[in-house]
C-alpha cells in the first residue's frame, strides 16, 4: 500500500487523555504522519509536555486543561478548537476513568460517577465534533471502549464495564446515524495495557501479571505504544470503508474461550 493512504497532512486532531498512556501514544502517533493536535487532558504539565514533543515532529499542538466528566469543559474545549483551528478532522477519545467495587458495596453515586466520566463524557465529546463534522461532512472518530465492554472481568470492574457497554453501543448507534453523511464511527477495545494504575495492582499483588497473561495468547501486556497502527489507520482514508467496527486490541483475548488453552501443540 502506498504511504499515501495513512497520510495525515493538513488534518487536525483532537485527542483527550494525551497527558499519557494511550491518548499520548496516538497524537504522537497521529503527529508523526502529519496531523495537528488537540491535546486535551486534566493533567496540565502533562498535556503541555506531549504538546512539547509534537512540536518537535515540526506539527501544531494545542494544549488544553479539560475535565471530560464537565460538559461545560468539553464545550470550553471546543470553542478554544474552533479559534484556533476552525476544523477537527479526527477526534480520539480516551480520557475517562473507572472505580472498582463489588456490585453488593459499590454506592450508586460511585457507579454514576463512572457513567458521567466514561458515557457521558464521550458521548459529549462525539456531540461537539459530530457537529462540526457533520457540517463538513467528513470525519473519524475512534472511541477508546475496553474488552470489558463486551465480556465480563469480575474483580470489581461492574460500574466500568457498564460504562464501557455503553460505549460500544454509543458507537454503533452513531456510525448508524452518521456514516451517510461521511461521519465515520469506530471503537477500539484494549485488554490490559500498562499505565500507573495497573502498574500499581501489579505491584499490590504479585499473581495479577500471570493472571493476565493467561489470557492473552500474543504473550505480553500491551504497551502504549501498541494503538499506534490502529489510530493512524482509523484516521486516515485508508479506513474509508471502516466504520461501527469494535476492534480488539487485546493480543487475542477476546478470541479465546475462558476454557482455551493458549499454544499446545498437537
Ligand atoms: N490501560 C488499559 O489497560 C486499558 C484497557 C482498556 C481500556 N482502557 C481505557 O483507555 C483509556 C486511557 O487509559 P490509559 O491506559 O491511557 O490511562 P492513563 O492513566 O495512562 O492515561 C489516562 C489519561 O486520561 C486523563 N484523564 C483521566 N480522566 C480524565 C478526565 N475526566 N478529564 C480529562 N482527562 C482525564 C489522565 O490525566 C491521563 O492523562 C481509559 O478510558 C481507560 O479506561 C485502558
Amino acid at each position: 500500500m502506498p504511504e499515501s493512504l495513512f497520510d495525515l497532512t493538513g488534518k487536525v486532531a483532537l485527542v483527550s487523555g494525551a497527558a499519557s498512556g494511550l491518548g499520548r501514544s496516538m497524537a504522537l502517533a497521529l503527529a508523526n504522519h502529519g496531523a495537528d493536535l488537540v491535546l486535551a487532558d486534566r493533567n496540565n504539565p502533562g498535556v503541555a509536555d506531549t504538546a512539547a514533543q509534537i512540536g518537535q515532529l515540526g506539527r501544531r499542538a494545542l494544549p488544553i486543561t479539560c475535565d471530560v466528566s464537565e460538559p461545560e469543559s468539553i464545550r470550553a474545549l471546543y470553542v478554544k478548537l474552533d479559534q484556533t483551528f476552525g476544523r477537527i478532522d479526527f477526534l480520539g477519545n480516551v480520557a475517562g476513568d473507572g472505580i472498582l467495587g463489588k456490585p453488593e458495596e459499590i454506592a450508586v453515586e460511585m457507579l454514576k460517577q463512572v457513567l458521567q466520566n466514561l458515557v457521558v463524557g464521550r458521548f459529549c465529546m462525539c456531540q461537539e465534533a459530530g457537529r462540526r463534522m457533520l457540517k463538513a461532512g467528513r470525519g473519524s472518530i475512534v472511541n477508546i471502549g475496553s474488552i470489558a465492554g463486551v465480556s465480563a472481568l469480575g474483580r470489581g470492574h461492574i460500574a466500568y464495564s457498564i460504562a464501557m457497554a455503553g460505549v460500544v453501543q454509543m458507537t454503533r448507534e452513531l456510525s448508524t446515524e452518521w456514516s451517510p453523511r461521511g461521519i465515520r464511527v469506530n471503537a477500539i477495545l484494549p485488554a490490559q495495557v500498562v499505565n500507573p494504575s495497573l502498574r500499581k495492582r501489579m505491584d499490590a499483588d504479585p499473581n495479577l501479571e500471570a493472571q493476565w497473561l493467561r489470557g492473552i495468547p500474543r504473550g505480553r501486556m500491551g504497551q502504549p505504544e501498541d494503538i499506534q497502527g490502529l489510530a493512524v489507520f482509523l484516521a486516515s482514508d485508508a479506513s474509508s470503508w471502516i466504520t461501527g467496527a469494535i476492534i480488539p486490541m487485546d493480543g487475542g483475548n477476546l478470541a479465546m474461550n475462558a476454557g482455551g488453552t493458549i499454544g499446545t501443540a498437537g
